[in-house]
């Protein structure tokens, strides 16, 4: 499968799981507007990923083992106008969008720094790992500045309204193990290489099961999250009464009634 070349991105395919690291270590791979441009073109080329399953998860990460994406690049933003910027936070918005509606998972394996932006790259993500020495931030308003990538919604979605507006408001760094015990981080590890190989071990699970049913549960996640009780309740059943429609499903409850592996023909 060809994943395309990027100027600021690695992508490399290891079975199931496809890897992409943001690419920029000496700026702390801060989202310069090449990265921005660099992850629209990619999650164009992944929005197909359910024709023939090619890998069945993305793991995102960042380049070394200091910063996953230190946020905005500031240099860049010194010499926007309010247009420009306007311009570069949509943009960077819509490739959050984009990440939300791919039909594979995507898991944010953070090594090091995720602040700003960064940590808005990280919650457009399905769920987020981190290594021990990861850490989270909304720093914007140390600049004059307020999240303008996601942060204002994603943030107190994940952590609640109280705790958002502490972290935003004080600019506050906070660690893996306190990121963990917010519900920010599904799982802290001792060292980035294990933190990459939990990443993957998730991505080898959920491969194991039938990519339709995954990607359908991604929408209904997604979808349900923007509605009530009731209104989630109705996409649900719909959810589900499509997945009963998928081959996945009539070849994985047969598989348990013949009590044998079921094999996913991914349809
Ligand atoms: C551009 C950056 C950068 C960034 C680091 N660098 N962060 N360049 N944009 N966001 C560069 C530094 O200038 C430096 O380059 C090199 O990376 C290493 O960084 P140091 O500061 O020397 O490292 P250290 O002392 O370890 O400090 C690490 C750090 C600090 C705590 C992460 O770099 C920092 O505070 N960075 C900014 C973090 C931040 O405020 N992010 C939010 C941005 S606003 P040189 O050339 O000197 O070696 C944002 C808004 C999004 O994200 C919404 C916009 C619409």
């Amino acid at each position: 499968m060809d994943w395309g070349t990027y100027k600021t991105l690695r992508v490399e395919q290891d079975g199931a799981v496809l890897l992409v690291t943001v690419d920029r270590p000496a700026a702390l791979n801060a989202l310069a507007g090449q990265v921005v441009e660099d992850l629209w073109e990619l999650t164009g080329v992944l929005a197909g990923l359910d024709e023939g399953w090619p890998v069945r998860g993305v793991v995102l990460t960042g380049a070394g083992e200091k910063s996953f994406v230190a946020g905005a690049d500031i240099v860049e933003m010194s010499a926007m106008d309010p247009d420009t910027a306007e311009v570069y936070g949509r943009r960077m918005q819509q490739v959050t969008l984009r990440l939300e509606a791919l039909p594979v998972p995507v898991i944010a394996a953070v090594n090091g720094f995720a602040l700003g932006g960064g940590c808005e790259l990280a919650m457009a993500c399905d769920f987020i790992y981190a290594s021990a020495n990861a850490s989270f931030g909304q720093p914007e308003v140390a600049l004059g500045l307020v999240p303008g990538f996601g942060g204002s919604v994603r943030l107190q979605r994940r952590v609640g309204i109280g705790m958002a507006r502490e972290l935003i408001y004080t600019g506050r760094r906070i660690t893996a193990a306190e990121a963990h015990r917010i519900g920010l981080v599904n799982a802290v590890f001792a060292d980035v290489p294990s933190l990459l190989e939990g990443a993957r071990a998730t991505v080898a699970e959920i491969a194991g099961k039938a990519p339709t049913a995954v990607a359908n549960a991604k929408r209904a996640l997604n979808a349900i999250a923007d509605l009530g009780v009731e209104d989630g309740l109705d996409e649900e059943v719909r959810s589900f009464r499509e997945a009963f429609g998928t081959e996945d499903s009539v070849v994985g409850r047969k598989a348990f009634v013949e009590k044998r592996a079921p094999v996913f023909p991914g349809r």
